[in-house]
């Protein structure tokens, strides 16, 4: 089983991130042959961005999944920016995309309306590269989160269609896998909208690298609701705040909803829910964190660990991409 995810260059991650998508990562390397994980730059130049804090961003990203327990010699981790099969396959791939499918993407929707100035092309062909990034490797299973979902739909259209026109078999068309548990991490202000990076409240979003204090802060501030006497339970609809921090608790620790709920039958306030939620978070993020100021020190060791992983990426995608050259009659077949 081939995996591939990729992951935006930034060291802000949030707990959403972690659970719904980085300890995916680091389970994967159990079953991927091999597992592969690749940092976005290319997809960074979409929206406005810093040059100069553009390769800081991937350092902060690389050593923040180390620090989670990827293991380069159990994966391929590398940056996008450095293998350019990535560039070229999407090109490629532009001839089997539909300008209608991707003026429709929702990501694309919301972000083009944020947009003060550009609207870049390259965010509207975002998701082709997307496409690229997984088809290049013929990965068979790809880990996301519940927002990627639309790009994953239309990943496997552009594969489906480009082996109908150009030779079945040639590309594999990927299955997504998005985390049952954990997918919707919620705001912990606002719980009616995702934990995200862009848009979200600070104190709403509990960061990878926040310390304990600072988690302890944003849990006894989270929102939860004004049922008198108070009742802990799960009920999306009625009682989000609740409900988000029984299920942050239950993901954290790795188990259901129920334990949860069993271990706060005797609680007498909101105020224990809060606590079992920030000592689950503490647990959970606390190693990654301590690992993560020795690594992102390094950078020598972070720059061989992309270097190394881009030089293993390449190998795998340069045959792929033999291949859709031929079939598709560009350069000169040799
Ligand atoms: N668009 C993804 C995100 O924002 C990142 C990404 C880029 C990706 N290429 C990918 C995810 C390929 C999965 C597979 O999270």
């Amino acid at each position: 089983m081939r995996i591939f995810s990729g992951i935006q260059p930034t060291g802000a991650k949030h707990l959403g991130n972690y659970i719904g998508a980085i300890r995916q990562y680091v389970e994967g390397q159990d079953r991927g042959e091999p597992a592969i994980y690749c940092i976005v730059d290319l997809h960074a130049i979409t929206v406005p961005y810093e040059p100069a804090r553009l390769r800081e961003r991937v350092l902060d990203t690389t050593a923040l999944l180390l620090a989670a327990g990827l293991e380069p010699e159990r994966c391929v981790l590398f940056r996008q920016g450095d293998v350019p099969e990535h560039t070229e396959l999407s090109w490629l791939l532009t001839s089997v995309t539909a300008t209608g499918e991707l003026n429709r993407m929702h990501q694309f929707r919301d972000k083009s309306a944020a947009q003060r100035e550009l609207i870049s092309a390259g965010l509207l062909f975002y998701p082709v590269l997307q496409a690229a990034d997984v088809l290049a490797y013929r990965a068979h299973e790809v880990p996301v989160g519940e927002d990627q979902r639309e790009h994953l739909e239309l990943m496997r259209d552009v594969a489906r269609r480009f082996n109908a026109r150009f030779g079945e078999g040639l590309l594999v068309v990927p299955e997504h896998r998005i985390p049952a548990v954990g997918a919707r991490i919620m705001d912990l202000q606002d719980p009616a909208r995702k934990m995200s990076t862009s848009g979200g409240s600070v104190e709403g979003t509990v960061y990878v690298l926040d310390g304990p204090e600072a988690i302890e802060k944003k849990l006894r501030r989270a929102v939860t609701d004004s049922e008198d006497p108070f009742a802990i339970r799960r009920d999306p609809a009625a009682k989000p705040g609740v409900t988000n921090l029984i299920d942050i608790t239950a993901a954290a620790r790795g188990v259901d909803g129920d334990v949860v709920l069993a271990e706060l039958a005797g609680a007498r306030g909101y105020g224990d829910l809060k606590l079992a939620a920030s000592r689950a978070i503490v647990t959970l993020l606390a190693p990654v964190r301590e690992r993560y100021a020795g690594l992102r020190s390094d950078e020598t060791y972070l720059d061989a660990v992309l270097e190394q992983g881009a030089a293993k990426a390449q190998a795998l995608a340069a045959p792929v991409l033999a291949d859709v050259r031929a079939a598709m009659g560009v350069g000169s077949g040799r």
